[in-house]
């Protein structure tokens, strides 16, 4: 072997080496999970299901959730991508979507006619629909929904009797359901192939309570906690998310809103030479989750990052909205990184100042042992959860989520104001 071949032969041993260490290394805790140096068990949590809300266990028991092994349940740390690039391969390509509202009865005479009362909650933001149980809806209902999502942003539905199931189902109607490889999930019985048990059951779990003991996150009242702070999820995928049902099932009787903002509206705020600036334009999204960057694993957790336009055309609607949040959006795409900056720092603020374009929501439902949903498009908002309870005010969610089309921005589509003929001023 010449001197250099064999250069060559022990870099590659080496480089070989240290990415076995590396593995060792994450397959002892998952990557960028939790702040503090406990260990964490992956799989089934068996000792969080004593812990479960009487609600939640109720809503589950009714509808035959098998909590036999444990709750929730986090994907097994052998099944969780230890490296970026990995997780960056989960759905990277073009898959099928039907876009539920396009073709829905623009009056929406099906849903109307089933409900009892219809209530706008802000005037650019927020609809309450009374009287209507989620479960019963059929499928030009639930296209109708779709479409008011599109125009409204987000739907609220109180005293619902929904199983984790049914939420599922509704969730795979509006598209494909987001099953996440870390976060922990609701267990569902429909499988015994280890392969799709891994994959997780599609309904992710908010609990902050669980969260926070689970993976050392300090909230407190001066940070706030997780998820309270301005964001919309799952920005990084290849096809982003479109619309989030969020269920609650167990809610204080004080504290725990959540926050809405329109981005049909925060584009709309912008100066049409700004808005003519920003058209077209791409910025670099990240991942809620960390991994490792394989080429230099030392360096510590990395997100995966994705280019989408910063303005999109909303496919039901036809209308733009501003697609940037600050949790996850990092840069524009051709800015020097300063020029960037100062203008997501702007972009950040109209979304976050404008309360005549936000809704905050209380989730009481009316009726005891009944439970509160949001339906809310990604596609044109952001999202803020409001932590001002504490351990004791018992919060518990299922939460599904239904990835959209590939992010797109038609130049000849038009604003919110412009399409509907409102005042530009
Ligand atoms: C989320 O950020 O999706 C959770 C919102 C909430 O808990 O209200």
């Amino acid at each position: 072997m010449s001197p250099s071949a064999a250069a060559v032969a022990t870099n590659q041993s080496d480089d070989s080496d240290l990415q076995q260490t590396i593995l060792k290394l994450a397959n002892l805790k998952p990557i960028g999970q939790g702040r503090s140096n406990k260990s964490i068990e992956t799989g089934p949590q068996l000792e969080w299901l004593e812990k479960l809300p009487q609600p939640t266990r109720n809503r589950f028991e009714k509808y035959g959730i098998d909590l036999s092994r444990g709750y929730p349940i986090i994907p097994d740390n052998k099944d969780i991508p230890k490296f970026v690039d990995e997780a960056f391969e989960i759905r990277n390509k073009e898959y099928p979507y039907i876009e539920r509202g396009k073709n829905a009865d623009p009056e929406k005479k099906a849903l109307f006619g089933a409900a009892t009362e219809v209530i706008d909650l802000t005037k650019h933001i927020g609809t309450e629909i009374v009287g209507l149980q989620l479960s019963d809806l059929n499928d030009k209902q639930k296209d109708e929904l779709a479409l008011l999502v599109a125009e409204r942003v987000v739907v609220f539905f109180r005293d619902q009797d929904l199983s984790p199931q049914k939420q599922l189902e509704l969730g795979n109607y509006w598209g494909q359901v987001e099953r996440h490889p870390q976060a922990p999930h609701v267990p569902l019985n429909n499988t015994t192939d280890p392969e799709e048990i891994a994959k997780g059951s599609g309904i992710s779990v908010i609990w902050r309570h669980f969260f926070n003991e689970f993976y050392g996150f300090k909230p407190s009242f001066k940070k706030g906690g997780i998820s309270s702070g301005w964001h919309t999820d799952l920005v990084h995928e290849f096809q982003p998310a479109g619309i989030t049902h969020l269920h609650n099932d167990t809610i204080p009787k004080t504290g725990g809103d959540t926050a809405w903002v329109s981005g049909y509206a925060a584009y709309d705020k912008l100066s049409p030479a700004l808005q003519q600036f920003l058209d077209g334009k791409e910025a670099i999204f990240v991942s809620a989750h960390e991994y490792l960057d394989r080429e230099n694993p030392l360096k510590g957790p990395k997100r995966i990052e994705r280019a989408h336009p910063l303005v999109r055309t909303h496919p039901t609607t036809g209308w733009k909205s501003l697609f940037v949040n600050r949790a996850m959006t990092r840069s524009i795409v051709g800015l020097e990184p300063e020029e960037s900056k100062v203008i997501l720092e702007y972009l950040f603020q109209v979304y976050e100042k404008n309360l005549d374009i936000q809704v905050r929501f209380k989730w009481q439902p009316t009726k005891e042992g009944l439970g509160t949903s949001a339906i809310w498009d990604n596609r044109i908002s952001q999202h803020f959860a409001i932590g001002d309870y504490e351990a004791e005010d018992l919060r518990h969610g299922t939460r599904v989520t239904s990835l959209a089309e590939v992010p797109y921005f038609d130049p000849n589509s038009k604003s919110q104001r412009q399409a509907l003929g409102l005042s530009l001023d």
